[in-house]
């Protein structure tokens, strides 16, 4: 079914990564325009076990016909907030860069370092609007999405630092080395612009990492390819499926933390 938006229909937003194109059954389509273009696919709206509702954007297109670089990430996340959105999980394929991560770990960063160049990081291109973004990650949805982890005996590893690279490319050894020097956990290609622009527009966003491949520096042999990538994902895909359901019936209604502040302050008006 597909319907045109009308007002706030959805509480949690999850943007699906790699291999994660459908999350929940019985949904509602919701076609929505943006000042931005349309998000990657019509959003998906349902409701998880204990009656909350979920709009669910698969971020690269339910074909896959976005690269990391070419996501429309600012529409994405105006789509969902003009569906009513407040919280954001999102789940994504990262490479370890660390032996002790093997394909299959799931984490829960706390940080982010941008290597990207030249994707659009913003929606405000007049004016001096500069959010705070010392943490990237709304602290009370990662605490929430490690205790429904816990209490399902789904382990995870909870903090760490996700350094999102430009891509399409994978990263050289010398690079993934370097990463791994610097202490950072994980890599990723599209953490980056999407958190930012979440805290732009006061959205609690929650990076649900899941380790597909061990990144060039710590693999021996060949290096990561993109066959391993979808392949570690498709194999944890229920996993991933059960955590996010979990997880979005378990974050706040309202917002206890400080992820809409500078949003708040900069008075702009959103939708
Ligand atoms: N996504 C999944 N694995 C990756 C890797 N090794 N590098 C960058 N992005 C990834």
């Amino acid at each position: 079914m597909t319907e045109a938006s009308t007002g706030p229909v959805a509480d949690v937003g999850v943007i699906g990564g790699s291999g994660l194109y459908e999350l929940l059954p019985d949904v509602v389509e919701h076609v929505v325009d943006t000042p931005y273009g349309p998000p990657s696919d019509p959003v998906m709206v349902g409701a998880v076990p204990g009656g909350r509702r979920v709009a669910f954007v698969p971020r690269h297109g339910r074909d896959h016909r976005y690269p990391p670089h070419r996501i429309p990430y600012r529409a994405n996340l105006w789509a969902l907030r003009s569906l009513g959105v407040r919280q954001v999980l999102a789940p994504c394929a990262v490479g370890s860069l660390r032996p002790e991560l093997g394909p299959g770990t799931f984490v829960l960063p706390d940080q982010l370092v941008d290597r990207t160049s030249g994707r659009v990081q913003t929606y405000h291109d007049h004016g001096a609007v500069h959010v705070s973004f010392a943490d990237p990650y709304c602290p009370v949805g990662r605490d929430r999405v490690a205790s429904v982890a816990a209490s399902t005996g789904t382990e995870v590893v909870d903090g760490g630092t996700m350094v999102v690279v430009e891509g399409p490319r994978f990263s050289t050894r010398a690079e993934s080395q370097w990463f791994a020097a610097q202490g950072w956990s994980v890599v990723n290609m599209t953490g980056h612009p999407e958190a930012v622009l979440a805290r732009e527009l006061g959205l609690c966003y929650t990076p649900i990492a899941l380790v597909t491949d061990l990144d060039a520096g710590i693999e021996a042999g060949a290096g990561v390819n993109q066959d391993e990538v979808f392949a570690v994902f498709a194999a944890n895909t229920e996993r991933m499926r059960a955590l996010l359901l979990r997880a979005a019936a378990a974050l706040p209604v309202e917002p206890a933390c400080g992820c809409a502040e500078s949003y708040e302050q900069a008075g702009v008006t959103l939708p």
